[in-house]
């Protein structure tokens, strides 16, 4: 599922991203070499980075 539309950021991504440390959306993206644009997917992405960082 794609968490971030702006810069198709799949979930999975994220995950991956997520779990070497979790951290702010800003800071996952800039790891992916991305920025949040419109912010829409932002509290949906702490969602998900938090979850990660609850089962690392
Ligand atoms: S959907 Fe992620 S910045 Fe717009």
């Amino acid at each position: 599922m794609v968490v971030c539309v702006c810069n198709a950021i799949r979930e999975k991504e994220l995950r991956d991203a997520a779990r070497d440390g979790s951290g702010k959306p800003s800071d996952i993206y800039a790891k992916l070499g991305r920025k949040p644009k419109c912010g829409q997917c932002l509290s949906f992405a702490q969602t998900i980075i938090n979850s990660e960082a609850a089962t690392a």
